[in-house]
């Protein structure tokens, strides 16, 4: 099966080896008035001029009607399953009460546990999947999901298996994380301990059952500290689970080294991350996972991006999308906030978008790129260049999306047969 892209206004993509480190992240190869022959749901061919003539009988064409075009979107950091939403906590949020404050007080992350444990395993499918179809639509074609709502065996591995379903009966491809160290449940207020010994039997069946390949901790003041996350990373590392870690999000408290010292994929959040550990990480392939629409929603510091990218850190950015922190399955507002409020330039938002995520996630042979041989996963957006698609802001530019060479977003709808 083969289909050629034609009238494509421009191509946008990074050419590096990631992980793409500092000022490397501002290389992006642009291509004029390209055309490109996509063979078996792989990149056959980039070409310039005249498509006609790789067109045969069993060709199909696609007019890109002077859109660019840029690899699928990659979002390494999403919470996408869980019940329920948090709007009721909406109007303390925006009194002031601390994001901490509410989670003492049994709400925040504790609220969406209940919620999640009481639905059931379709009732959280259908839910997820809303707002799949809704990233799918923004580009985003490939995503990390983690668990973290059940804080029991049982209903982390309900939140797990909806993930995987998705995976299988969704265009967007899906990668878990276990996140049963998400916070304190309140049957184990007293005995944080016991707590966390039970999630580290847990990993045994999370791994024995497939459910996960990645093992994710958050190291933050009055949730795991880092000793603790330690305790739990290291035995994840010893059941052979790749490493990420939500950390320095509201005090350093030591995770970030944690992190690097274990070889996790990513730290994730760092908008207080210490000079130190800035240095640390430009010297380490664990990658800055960036999630500035959290930083927007909690009114909180963004992450020094650019002390980061000076300092030679390789970064993403991701989303964080879940019901507390970052309500919205915009990414692209999500790219849009990092230009604006990271002083992120748009070539380098592209890099933390596509080929450094892929990294993270360990499949950046296939995706991240647009490049002869790798998977056909496209972007095409309604914009005249790069920058005019960080600077219009809060709107859905997607044109048309390709999944390993399907057409599965067409004109802002979602089309053909999923998966
Ligand atoms: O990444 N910081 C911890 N976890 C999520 C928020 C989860 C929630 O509030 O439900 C985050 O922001
Ligand atoms: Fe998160």
């Amino acid at each position: 099966m083969k289909t050629i892209i034609y009238n494509i206004r421009a191509l946008y993509t990074s050419e590096e080896k990631p992980p793409v480190k500092g000022e490397s992240m501002a290389n992006i190869k642009r291509i004029d008035n390209p055309f490109i022959l996509i063979e078996n749901g792989k990149i056959g061919y980039i070409g310039q001029g005249d498509y006609k003539n790789y067109i045969d009988d069993e060709s199909q064409v696609f007019d890109a009607n002077q859109t660019i075009i840029v690899p699928g979107l990659i979002d390494a950091h999403t919470h996408l399953v869980f019940g329920g939403s948090r709007e009721a906590e909406f109007s303390q949020k925006i009194a002031g009460v601390p994001y901490l404050k509410i989670l003492e007080a049994g709400g925040g992350i504790l609220n969406t546990v209940e919620s999640t444990r009481k639905a059931s395993e379709q009732a959280l499918f259908n839910q997820a999947k809303k707002s799949l179809d809704q990233m799918l639509k923004f580009g985003v074609t490939s995503l990390e999901v983690k668990s973290g709502y059940g804080l029991n065996l049982q209903t982390e591995i309900k939140q797990l298996k909806v993930a995987k379903k998705l995976n299988d009966q969704h265009p967007i491809d899906i990668y878990t994380t276990y996140l049963g160290a998400h916070a304190i449940p309140k049957e184990y207020k007293s005995n944080r301990q016991d707590y966390i010994d039970t999630v580290i039997e847990d990993l045994k069946t999370i791994k024995s059952q497939g459910l996960a390949d990645y093992v994710d901790v958050f190291c933050e003041t009055g949730v795991f500290t880092a000793q603790e996350t330690k305790q739990i990373l290291e035995a994840a590392n010893k059941l052979g689970f790749k490493l990420r870690v939500h950390t320095d999000e509201i005090k350093p408290i030591g995770g970030t080294k944690v992190a690097i010292d274990l070889q996790a994929k990513t730290v994730d959040h760092l908008m207080v991350i210490t000079d130190e550990d800035i240095k640390a990480l430009a010297y380490s392939d664990t990658i800055a996972n960036i999630l500035p629409s959290t930083s927007f929603f909690l009114n909180q510091d963004y992450a020094p991006a650019r002390k980061m990218i000076d300092q030679g850190v390789a970064l993403a950015i991701s989303s964080d999308y879940n019901p507390g922190s970052t309500p919205s399955e915009n990414y692209q507002l999500t790219l849009q906030i990092a230009g604006n409020k990271l002083k992120m330039m748009p070539n380098e938002i592209l890099t933390a978008s596509t080929i450094n995520p892929a990294y993270s996630l360990g499949i950046h042979k296939e995706v991240g790129k647009i490049k002869v041989g790798m998977q056909a996963d496209l972007l095409c957006l309604d914009c005249p260049n790069l920058d005019y698609f960080i600077y219009h802001y809060g709107i859905n530019h997607t044109y048309a999306v390709f999944k390993k060479g399907q057409l599965v977003v067409d004109q802002g709808r979602i089309v053909g047969d999923l998966k």
